[in-house]
C-alpha cells in the first residue's frame, strides 16, 4: 500500500495558547476541528507564535503531531491580525461592511505576514506533502507557495461564510486575494451557497473561465476545484465524553444549583456576529410578556473572551453587560436572577455538562460559517431530549433541518421560538433530536477531512 502523504496544516491560530504558565486549548471552530483530525492522522501544524513567547524555553503542548512556528512581531500582529484580518476581512466575509474601515488599512502587513507563513511552510514541508492552508488570515499563502513549488498539492479551506460578489468587491485588494486563493488545487467551503458566491467573484473579478457544473476554475496550466465540504465535530470522541460519569455528575450539580428551573443555554466566543444582544432582548421580551417565567427558567450564557484588543469587541462586551443588567434588574428576585453569564473559556467536560443541563440551546448567530456549538449540543444529548433553536444564517442550518430555525434579527421570532421549544412535547423533542443526531453524525470531522484530503491528493 502506498504510504499516506504527510499533512501540513497552516493556520494563524495554533492548537494551544499559553495562559498562566499552562497550555490551554485555543477557542473557536477551526481548532476544534483540526486538532482531532491531526491527532488521529499525524502531520505538522504551522501557526503564529507571538512575541511574549519568543526566546522563552518552555515545554511544548503535548500533542500527537509536529508543531512549527511563524514568528509574528507585535507590530506585524497589529497590522496583519487586528488591522486587516479582524477589522476588515472578518466583518466583510460575515456581511458586516458597516464595521469596516478600509481606507487606512495596513494591507502591506497582511502581505508580509502571509509571506512569512509561506516561507516557514516551504521550509517545513517536502514536495510530496499535502499542504492545507486555513482561513481568511492566509488567503495569499497558496499563491505564494505555488511560486516556490509549481507541483505542490495545496488546499485552502474557508471556516467562515463567503459573501455575494457585490460585498466582496468592496475590498480594494479583491483581485490579489482571488489570485492568492487560486494558487490552491482545492478550495473548500462549508456550503454550496458559499461555493456559488466564490465562483461568482472569480467570474466577475478575474478572466479565468468558471465551470459551475463541475465546480472548477481553469487557469493556464492548472484547474482549481472549488467544493462544498461541510465540517463537523469529532463524533466518536464527543459521544464518549457525553456518556462519561463525571460529565453526568457535573450536569446534576448544575441542575441542583438551579433548583429545578428549566435551562436555556447560549455558548459563543464573544463576537458581534453571534447575535448575543438580540438573543438577550428576545429573552427579556419573553419575561416582560410573562413575568411568572422568571421562576421557571434561567438563561445561561457562556461567552469566551475573543479579540479583546479590537474596539468592536470591547464595545460589545459593555453592551452585553448592560443588557444582562437590564434583564436581571427588572426580573431578578432576592437570591435568584433569570440570566447568568460567564465570561471565560470552559474546558470541554464542563462545557458538555452545561450542554446536558440545557433544555434548550439558543444558537442564533447573525451570520456564521458553520457553528460547531450546534453540533456539540446535539451530540451531548445522550437521553435524546432537548431542543436546538438555530439561526437560519448559520451554515449548520443547511444541514440541521430538525432544529427550530429562526431569523436571528427578529427579536419576536426568537422569543416565539424559545417559547415553542419550552412547550414542545417530549415525543416531538425526541423525534427531532433523533434526526438531528443522525444529521450531525453524517457531518463527522474525520469524514470531512477524508473527503477534502482525497480531493486534494487525487484532484
Ligand atoms: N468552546 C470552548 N470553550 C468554551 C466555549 C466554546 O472550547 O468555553 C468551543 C466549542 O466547543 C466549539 C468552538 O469553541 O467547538 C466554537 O466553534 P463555533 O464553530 O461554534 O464558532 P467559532 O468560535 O469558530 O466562531
Ligand atoms: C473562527 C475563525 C478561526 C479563529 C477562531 C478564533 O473560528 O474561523 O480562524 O481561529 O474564530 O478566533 P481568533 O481570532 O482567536 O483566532
Amino acid at each position: 500500500m502506498a504510504r499516506a502523504r504527510k499533512i501540513v496544516v497552516v493556520s494563524n491560530r495554533g492548537p494551544y495558547r499559553r495562559e498562566r504558565r499552562q497550555w490551554v486549548r485555543s477557542a473557536g471552530g477551526l481548532v476544534a476541528a483540526l486538532h482531532p483530525m491531526l491527532s488521529s492522522r499525524g502531520g505538522c501544524w504551522i501557526s503564529a507564535k507571538h512575541a511574549q513567547n519568543f526566546g522563552t524555553v518552555e515545554d511544548e503542548p503535548d500533542v500527537a503531531y509536529e508543531l512549527a512556528d511563524v514568528r509574528i512581531s507585535p507590530k506585524l500582529q497589529e497590522g496583519f491580525y487586528m488591522g486587516v484580518s479582524n477589522a476588515i476581512i472578518w466583518p466583510l466575509l460575515h456581511s458586516f461592511p458597516a464595521t469596516m474601515h478600509v481606507a487606512d488599512a495596513p494591507w502591506d502587513k497582511y502581505v508580509t505576514a502571509n509571506e512569512k507563513f509561506a516561507e516557514v511552510t516551504a521550509a517545513n514541508s517536502k514536495p510530496n506533502d499535502l499542504i492545507w492552508v486555513q482561513d481568511y488570515h492566509l488567503m495569499l499563502v497558496p499563491g505564494m507557495l505555488r511560486e516556490k513549488r509549481r507541483r505542490a498539492r495545496i488546499g485552502w479551506f474557508c471556516h467562515v461564510p463567503w459573501p455575494p460578489w457585490s460585498l466582496f468587491g468592496i475590498l480594494p485588494w479583491r483581485e490579489q486575494i482571488l489570485e492568492g486563493l487560486l494558487g490552491s488545487d482545492v478550495i473548500g467551503f462549508h456550503t454550496r451557497e458559499y461555493v456559488d458566491h466564490f465562483l461568482d467573484c472569480v467570474d466577475r473579478y478575474t478572466d479565468y473561465p468558471v465551470d459551475r457544473v463541475r465546480g472548477t476554475v481553469r487557469l493556464k496550466r492548472r484547474t482549481v476545484r472549488v467544493m462544498p465540504a461541510p465540517i463537523g465535530c469529532s463524533v466518536e470522541r464527543l459521544s464518549e465524553l457525553s456518556a462519561a460519569d463525571d460529565v453526568a455528575e457535573e450536569c446534576a450539580a448544575i441542575k441542583a444549583d438551579l433548583a429545578g428551573r428549566r435551562v436555556l443555554l447560549g455558548v459563543d466566543r464573544l463576537d458581534y456576529t453571534k447575535g448575543i444582544p438580540e438573543r438577550i432582548r428576545a429573552f427579556k421580551r419573553l419575561l416582560d410578556a410573562d413575568p411568572a417565567l422568571r421562576e421557571e427558567v434561567v438563561f445561561l450564557q457562556i461567552m469566551v473572551p475573543s479579540r479583546t484588543d479590537v474596539a468592536a469587541y470591547a464595545e460589545l462586551k459593555e453592551q452585553i453587560d448592560q443588557l444582562v443588567g437590564e434583564v436581571n434588574g427588572r426580573h431578578g428576585t432576592t437570591g435568584r436572577v433569570p440570566m447568568q453569564y460567564f465570561y471565560r473559556n470552559f474546558g470541554q467536560r464542563s462545557l458538555f455538562a452545561h450542554y446536558q443541563a440545557a433544555d434548550v440551546a439558543v444558537v442564533t448567530p447573525l451570520r456564521d460559517g458553520m457553528n460547531l456549538v450546534a453540533h456539540e449540543y446535539v451530540i451531548s444529548r445522550v437521553k435524546g431530549d432537548g431542543v436546538l433553536v438555530l439561526s437560519e444564517f448559520a451554515g449548520a442550518a443547511a444541514f440541521l433541518d430538525d432544529a427550530v430555525q429562526v431569523n436571528p434579527y427578529d427579536i419576536d421570532g426568537i422569543a416565539d421560538a424559545i417559547q415553542r421549544s419550552l412547550d414542545m412535547p417530549m415525543r416531538e423533542q425526541k423525534r427531532r433530536m433523533k434526526k438531528l443526531q443522525s444529521e450531525v453524525q453524517a457531518l463527522d470531522v474525520h469524514r470531512w477531512a477524508d473527503d477534502y484530503l482525497k480531493a486534494l491528493e487525487h484532484g
